[in-house]
């Protein structure tokens, strides 16, 4: 089994998809294992994302992730960094498959409703970022 970090983003908080996405992540067959609402502050916002920091997206980045409360989980499945980015689906939600979770509630590649971990060095670094390993 395999690790990987989630954050259901502010625009799916505010639109009240919190229960809508849980659902749709232990429907794929991952456990939770940890999970906590919270609202990122600039400077955890900066640090989460300082591999984007010399991005041109990087403020509005910022911005919209510390403009309301996080969703953060540690997740667990066989192959989870792939399997979780496979059912978010495209960054970008106007390109995201159809039933995906960025399809289904985000709204563009700023507005996209999730994150996931990109590999397994970056999920360790990520679960660490909010968890205790
Ligand atoms: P995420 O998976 O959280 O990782 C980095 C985020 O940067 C990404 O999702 C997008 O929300 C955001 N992002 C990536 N490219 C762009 C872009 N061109 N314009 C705005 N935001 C972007």
């Amino acid at each position: 089994m395999k690790n990987t970090l989630a954050i259901i983003k502010p625009d799916a908080m505010i639109k009240g998809h919190l229960d809508n996405i849980r659902k749709d992540i232990l429907d794929n067959g991952f456990s939770i294992i940890e999970e906590k609402t919270l609202h990122l502050s600039n400077e955890q916002a900066c640090a989460f994302y300082d591999i984007h920091q010399d991005k041109p997206f990087f403020d509005e980045l910022v911005k919209f992730m510390t403009s309301y409360e996080c969703h953060v989980m540690k997740l667990e499945k066989e192959d989870a960094v792939i399997e979780w980015r496979n059912l978010m689906g495209a960054t970008d939600s106007q390109k995201a498959d159809l039933g995906t979770i960025r399809q289904k509630y985000g709204t563009d590649i700023s507005m996209n409703a999730t994150h996931g971990s990109d590999s397994n060095e970056n999920a360790d670094k990520e679960i660490r970022f909010f968890f205790n390993g």
